[in-house]
């Protein structure tokens, strides 16, 4: 393995990624992105004149672009990050979620099957599962779960999985799949809850909590995602699922509250708005698994991490000032508009 593709390296996970992987290893890294309103290439400045980083601006459902890029780059990897990745907007559209994460993936891993490139790795979520109940705090997703999905966006996420899969077993291809749980850290896109809030409570605004507030999230700082990924590429066993997860549960509400006691502000700004349809009670990830066969554990503690996190976005206000506006804006009142009770 020497060069790799990361899809959608211009994005939250993506770009944090190709800076922990330019750190930590010695590959060449092209990030191939079509920059949608996620992408942002002012996420990888402080890498973009590394010698072993080069930014290719396209779609991963153009087929013969993506192959012309692994061809003319002698590229032998594919790590598929890139996806509309918004519960949100997949509610409001699903069209661009299936186009993206079900036909993107198709298209890249026909073109990796006529190559015979060396390994395909693909970044998926949690969300496949569905939803845990509430009250039964034994009860973990585990790698044999059924996939069970609830949102637009989990089931083209679920159906990409599967299409590896059948690649897997079907054209005998060197396939792994990571499924991982929500991510926080830096350079996350201001539309996702931690740093909606925190943007939000900076700007003492009211922060729009979802029902009633008691939906909980597994949260994983995102370097320790990254760290998962990089020991599944090299370790993982081919046609296998990995779980990654923090063992680190929150209900919505406290992750709030937690935001706003550290920044020093009210919790009147707290205003509990209409749930999203369909809502997903509980996620909870068992990665036993990866901690057991490939000795993956995450580094950062939830405590450091979330502050880290919150201090990132204080020291880095032009950053999410200029992704707020514009486009996002139209979103975030489309969205909120008929939330509001
Ligand atoms: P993101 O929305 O921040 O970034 C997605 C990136 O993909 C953007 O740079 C965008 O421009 C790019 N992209 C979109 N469509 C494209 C296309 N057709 N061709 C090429 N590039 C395209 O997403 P993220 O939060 O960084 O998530 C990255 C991946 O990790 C996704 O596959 C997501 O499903 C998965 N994941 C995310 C989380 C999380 O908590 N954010 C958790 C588990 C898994
Ligand atoms: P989100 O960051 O969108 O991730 P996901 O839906 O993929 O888990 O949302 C995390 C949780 O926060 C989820 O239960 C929905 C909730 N939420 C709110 O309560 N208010 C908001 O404005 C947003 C964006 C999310």
């Amino acid at each position: 393995m020497q060069n790799i593709l990361v899809t959608g390296g211009a994005g939250f996970i993506g770009s944090n990624f190709i800076k922990y992987i330019l750190k930590n290893y010695n590959y060449k890294i092209f990030n191939y992105d079509k920059l949608t309103y996620a992408g942002n290439l002012e996420n990888l400045t402080d890498i973009e004149d590394n010698a072993n980083y080069k930014f290719i601006k396209g779609d991963i459902c153009e087929l013969e672009n993506v192959k012309k890029v692994l061809t003319d780059n002698n590229i032998d990897t594919i790590i598929n990050f890139a996806a509309e990745s918004h519960v949100d907007r997949s509610i409001l559209g699903s069209r661009e979620f299936i186009v993206t994460n079900v036909l993107g993936t198709q298209t890249l891993l026909d073109i990796f099957k006529d190559l015979k490139l060396e390994k395909y790795l693909q970044v998926s979520t949690d969300e496949v599962y569905g939803s845990l109940p509430e009250d039964r705090k034994e009860l973990k997703f585990t790698e044999q779960n059924p996939i069970k999905t609830n949102s637009p966006y989990s089931a083209s996420k679920a159906s990409a999985d599967l299409l590896c899969n059948s690649y897997f077993h079907t054209h005998k291809l060197p396939i792994l799949i990571t499924r991982c749980s929500n991510n926080y850290g830096p350079y996350q896109f201001p539309e996702k809850l931690i740093p909606l809030m925190i943007a939000k409570a900076l700007d003492g605004e009211k922060l729009p909590v979802y029902g009633d507030g008691k939906n909980v999230r597994d949260w994983l700082y995102v370097d320790d995602h990254c760290s998962a990924i990089c020991e599944v590429l090299h370790k993982g066993k081919i046609g296998e699922v990995y779980n990654i997860g923090g063992n680190n549960e929150w209900y919505n509400i406290d992750i709030v509250k937690l935001i706003l006691k550290t920044l020093k502000k009210s919790e009147e700004q707290i205003l509990y708005v209409k749930d999203r349809p369909g809502h997903d009670r509980r996620y909870a990830i068992d990665s036993s698994k990866i901690q057991n066969e490939l000795g993956w554990k995450p580094a950062y503690d939830f405590e450091h991490g979330i502050e880290s996190t919150i201090k990132w976005y204080i020291e880095n206000e032009s950053w999410w000032r200029k992704v707020m506006s514009g486009e996002y804006l139209k979103y975030y009142e489309k969205n909120y508009a008929s939330k509001v009770k």
